[in-house]
């Protein structure tokens, strides 16, 4: 009996773990796709021109990304290399760790493997999160990282987001509250809503969700690179199986001719 509870109790472990993560906000779950190669593109070139600044992804080579991008040497140099490296180097950032540390109060980590250890729909949270708030260094704080010591570095595409008070639909357990009499939703007033000020930034909101979702993307890919090939090798040995099966039955048939 001792056992089974051992068993059971080891069982619930993972369960547990999840639930203390979700004592943060609420995090909208992203569909990654990483066979998707226009997003990995456009994910790459945000990268390089918005993050690369400070961060870097130092275990990944810019050929490897050009390679399994489709992406030509020569463009990929000419178009997404701008440190001056060479294409079989690593993708690391020009800033000095103790110069950043100083500067930012924290010391921008590299990011290669940051979609394993955040996961997938922190990383698209947090990079829609940033809002305004005079008190921080940077003027922005954020709600999937409080106190954050990055810069909203995409707010000319975003815009100015703000933090404040809006009617949202009560949600109970995951589920979304209806007036049982009348059916319309049930709504309360919620202070920690984001709103993007209208025409403060070059995307749309949509625009700018897929752009984030593109970024996730490529650094979903970036932490996982053999993934993809997985995904390739994984549709031939499945079609190999198929092919197989064929012959198989075929020859069963054939066996099986001779014994009726
Ligand atoms: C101006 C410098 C700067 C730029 C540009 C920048 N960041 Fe950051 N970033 C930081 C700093 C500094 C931190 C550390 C913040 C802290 O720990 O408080 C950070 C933290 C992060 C983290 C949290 C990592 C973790 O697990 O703690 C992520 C994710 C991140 N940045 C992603 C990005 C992405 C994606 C871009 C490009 C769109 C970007 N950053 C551009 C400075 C920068």
């Amino acid at each position: 009996m001792k056992k089974l509870l051992a068993v059971l109790l080891l069982a619930a472990l993972p369960v547990l773990s999840l639930a203390d993560e979700h004592g943060g906000p609420e995090l909208e779950s992203v569909d990654i796709d990483v066979a998707d190669n226009v997003a990995m593109q456009d994910g790459a070139r945000t990268f390089v021109n918005y993050c690369m600044g400070c961060h870097g992804a130092k275990f990944q080579r810019y050929e490897r990304v050009a390679d399994d991008l489709g992406i030509p040497h020569e463009l990929m140099l000419e178009k997404l290399v701008f440190t001056g490296a060479k294409i079989g180097d690593h993708m690391s950032s020009g800033m000095q760790p103790a110069d950043a540390k100083v500067w930012f109060g924290a010391a921008p980590p590299d990011l290669t493997l940051v979609a394993r250890v955040r996961g997938t729909d922190w990383l698209y949270g947090y990079l829609r999160s940033f809002y305004e708030d005079p008190a921080r260094p940077w003027g922005v704080n954020n709600k999937v990282f409080p106190n954050v010591g990055m810069p909203n570095v995409l707010e000319g595409l975003q815009g100015r987001q703000v933090i404040g008070c809006k009617q949202v639909q009560l949600v109970e357990d995951g589920k979304k509250q209806y007036d049982p009499l009348t059916g319309s939703p049930l709504t309360h007033e919620a202070c920690d809503q984001l709103t993007v000020l209208p025409k403060t930034g070059t995307l749309t909101e949509e625009q700018f969700d897929q752009k984030i979702k593109n970024l996730v993307t490529f650094l979903a890919y970036s932490a996982n690179p053999v993934k993809l090939q997985h995904q390739r090798i994984g549709t031939y040995v499945l079609l190999y199986l198929a092919v197989l099966f064929i012959f198989a039955y075929l020859l069963k048939r054939e066996y099986w001719k001779d014994v009726h």
